[in-house]
């Protein structure tokens, strides 16, 4: 891809400089840490943007595995597209009436005398995600990134590699986010809004390179990565997990489909294929598909390590 804009180029470097120094800390506490990409990336059509390429990606898969790991003791590095699921937040309905609802005013109605309350009753999940999430602030377990346009993503990706790497085997990669893999070069991009009065719209996008091939081989050759594999077609996935392995020599593919990705995925590895689901029961305690995710990588982490 093309060289970066100043700004992002800054944006990077500056990123590389705040993980490294939150990474050695992590490396001082003895925690074992993890990159934790989440949400989709966006891809402008025109320069001066009012239309882009979006994906269905809602980051909750990112935000929930967060949570699991900073509660299985790892320091978190959460990468995560601006505005999507962010961990502990779920716990809180999304902006709009369901949010508005739930508060009330109290006291002088309106400047500084007033109050605002929100009946913890009304969300029994909250204060157990408030606590969590203080804990992991008070820890300085996680840190988070923020992306929003696919090049903003793919700079951070990498000032967090390189960042990472000097923790060798015990950095774990877990590339949940889903990256476009199509673009329009800014050599190429109309700088205006494109015109209806045009007729219809043709575009040719490129490709974007894969990222887990420079992560794998270059930026953090140590490292235990895992990387996610989308697909709608069920005859394809689990071929499509095990290109993706021998391609790019990494140590897990998590397979899944769209329509089942809440309650089951494959983990696929070089010689192995398990089955991850949650029985209707299990959902109906509140347990996650996430929960058997991070229980079962963090295992096969600890292992990697061994070795
Ligand atoms: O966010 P949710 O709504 O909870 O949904 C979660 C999820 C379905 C998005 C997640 O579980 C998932 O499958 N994420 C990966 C989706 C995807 O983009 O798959 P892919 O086959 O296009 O990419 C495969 C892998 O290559 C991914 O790990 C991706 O990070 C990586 N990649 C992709 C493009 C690119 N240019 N470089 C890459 O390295």
């Amino acid at each position: 891809m093309a060289a970066l804009r100043p700004s992002l180029a800054e944006a990077e470097a500056e990123a590389e400089r705040r993980v490294r120094a939150w990474a050695s800390g992590q490396r001082s506490r003895g925690r074992r840490v993890a990159l934790v990409t989440s949400g989709g990336t966006q891809v402008p059509l025109e320069a001066r943007a009012v239309r882009f390429l979006e994906n269905f990606s809602s980051g909750r898969r990112g935000a929930v595995s967060a949570e699991r790991l900073v509660a299985a003791g790892y320091g978190v590095c959460f990468l995560h597209r601006a505005r999507s699921a962010f961990p502990w937040a779920r716990a809180l309905p999304p902006p709009g009436p369901a949010l508005l609802d739930l508060l009330s005013v109290h006291g002088r109605e309106e400047g500084a005398g007033a109050r605002v309350a929100l009946d913890p009753r009304a969300l029994p999940g909250l204060v157990p995600a408030l606590l969590a999430y203080s804990r992991a602030k008070d820890d300085g377990a996680l840190l988070a990134l923020e992306f929003t346009a696919l090049d903003e993503y793919l700079a951070l990706l990498r000032a967090a590699a390189r960042a990472l790497a000097p923790l060798g085997s015990s950095a774990m990669f877990y590339l949940a986010a889903a990256v476009s893999d199509f673009y329009i070069p800014a050599s190429e991009m109309p700088e205006h809004k494109i015109q209806s009065t045009d007729g219809p719209l043709q575009i040719t996008m490129k490709m974007v390179p894969k990222m887990l091939s420079p992560l794998v081989k270059e930026w953090a050759p140590e490292a235990f990565v895992i990387s996610f594999k989308l697909e709608t077609d069920p005859s394809i996935l689990i071929i499509k997990a095990r290109q993706a392995l021998e391609k790019y020599r990494h140590q897990v593919v998590i397979a899944n489909l769209l329509e089942s990705r809440r309650t089951a995925v494959v983990v696929v590895t070089k010689d192995s294929e398990t089955q991850l689901s949650l029985s209707n029961e299990e959902v109906s305690q509140g347990m996650e598909i996430e929960d058997k995710i991070v229980n079962y990588l963090e295992a096969q982490h600890r292992s990697f390590m061994e070795k």
